[in-house]
């Protein structure tokens, strides 16, 4: 490695500059207050990575209504929910010349049974098994409910900019309300909203100006997009080559790049099917880039299986990607980019996680339980601890959602 491309920085169509090229990719921390608040713990977590020196933070899932939550302590925007305690939290991220971007989300019908009796969707489609004893099935959604959707989406992005973050991200990607609209598996509605991709962009689209309209040209918005679902009869590549180009006409400052949903997780690198160059490359998504520079010139970021500085710096030397996205090193390693900004080929030390027993690892979401439990620490003010057994995270998850479940915690409805 002769230069290091990290450390440059780099100017968003809206005039914004991003100090380097590291991205911390949005990981739902799940540690709002009861009321669904920001917190102490919060501004913890962003004192440490905005000292840890990455240019973009991108929060975990914000949501927009508190009676549809993908996680009970999740923070949500919404009206009438004044919370006091934001500009602390912004404070602490955005030190050290730090963006700190929020990211929006609805989780539509993936919104666990203990929290969402009837959760809404594009369509009446429930998931198969074995998601199906997770999701209650779902009902369609009428269009004045897609409306006001929209405006909360946009309103979220307004309380974001008014409290200090310095731009929005939109979750438009792993299967969550944005993705099932842009689904043909999940969204088969016959009006202006399903069909076709131009109708079935149709929300996002609609997001987008809204948002757009609420904080201006100068600010930052952003898209996290799959390149696929890698589902059956799911989103394309060409479909989301067609989103990709749309958005970024319309003005879209970054698109990050992820993809599949909980159906097919492989944002997380489960059973990714990548070219051997792609896995040279490290990143699960690489090639799907490759495809997208060609046709837009919007700064994208990549995010998922970055580990090496080398790697990072190859992907910035094609040109496929502006930003590396870095999530679960970022979780067992706040000061990680302070460490790739040196210059040093450092490496992260995230590997899979195993508890050893096959059917464990596949009924509990480990990836995502035991690097919550890392964030969790961070916020407590400790050090996270990437030696901590994945066993032991398994049988905690499965306790907690067992009392959870017989706690009955519901959104209200
Ligand atoms: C604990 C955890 C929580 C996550 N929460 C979100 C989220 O709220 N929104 C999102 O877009 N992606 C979320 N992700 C996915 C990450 O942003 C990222 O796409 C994925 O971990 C791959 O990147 P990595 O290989 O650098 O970890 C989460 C991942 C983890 C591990």
């Amino acid at each position: 490695m002769t230069t290091n491309l990290l450390a440059n920085e780099l100017k968003l169509p809206c005039g914004a500059v991003i100090k380097n090229r590291i991205g911390k990719s949005a990981m739902s921390e799940n540690m709002g207050t009861r009321d669904r608040k920001s917190n102490e713990s919060l501004n913890k977590l962003y004192d440490r990575w905005a000292k840890g020196g990455t240019g973009l933070l991108i929060t975990g899932n914000v949501m927009i209504d508190h009676t549809a939550l993908g996680e009970p302590r999740n923070v949500v925007f919404e009206k009438g929910h004044i919370d006091e305690n934001l500009k602390l939290w912004t404070k602490a991220g955005t030190q050290n010349n730090t963006h700190l971007w929020t990211q929006i989300n609805h989780p539509g019908k993936q919104s666990p049974k203990y929290l969402s009796k009837t959760p809404v969707s594009p369509s009446a489609v429930a998931f198969k098994a074995p998601l199906s004893a997770m999701f209650n099935p779902p009902r369609a959604l009428t269009e004045a409910e897609i409306y006001n959707l929209i405006e909360r989406y946009a309103y979220a992005a307004k309380v974001s900019k008014d409290n200090g973050f310095t731009g929005v991200q939109i979750h438009g990607a792993h299967g969550y309300l944005v993705s099932q609209f842009l689904s043909p598996r999940h969204n088969i509605r016959t009006d202006q909203w399903g069909g076709t991709i131009e109708n079935r962009m149709r929300f996002v689209s609609e997001i987008y100006k809204a948002m757009r309209k609420e904080v201006g040209p100068q600010f930052p918005l952003s898209i996290k997009l799959n390149s696929a679902d890698f589902q059956k009869g799911g989103f394309t590549k060409e479909e989301s080559m067609t989103v990709v180009q749309y958005l970024s006409e319309q003005g879209m400052d970054l698109i990050e790049i992820s993809g599949g949903t909980y159906e097919a997780p492989v944002m997380t690198g489960k059973s990714v099917v990548v070219k051997d160059s792609t896995k040279l490359r490290e990143a699960y998504f690489l090639d799907y880039c490759e495809d997208v520079r060609k046709v837009v010139k919007t700064p994208i970021m990549l995010t998922g299986g970055f580990r090496t500085a080398d790697g990072m710096n190859e992907a910035l030397a094609t040109g496929s990607c502006d930003i590396i996205g870095l999530a679960r090193s970022l979780a067992v390693n706040p000061e990680f980019s302070n460490d790739l900004l040196k210059g040093k080929n450092v490496e992260s030390s995230v590997k899979p996680l195993t508890t050893g027993l096959k059917f464990l690892d596949n009924i509990v979401p480990l990836e995502i339980m035991w690097y919550t439990e890392q964030l969790k620490m961070i916020g407590r003010g400790e050090n996270p601890q990437p030696n901590m057994s994945a066993m032991k995270c398994a049988l905690g998850t499965i306790w907690n959602i067992g009392t959870q479940g017989f706690k009955k915690v519901r959104a209200k409805e």
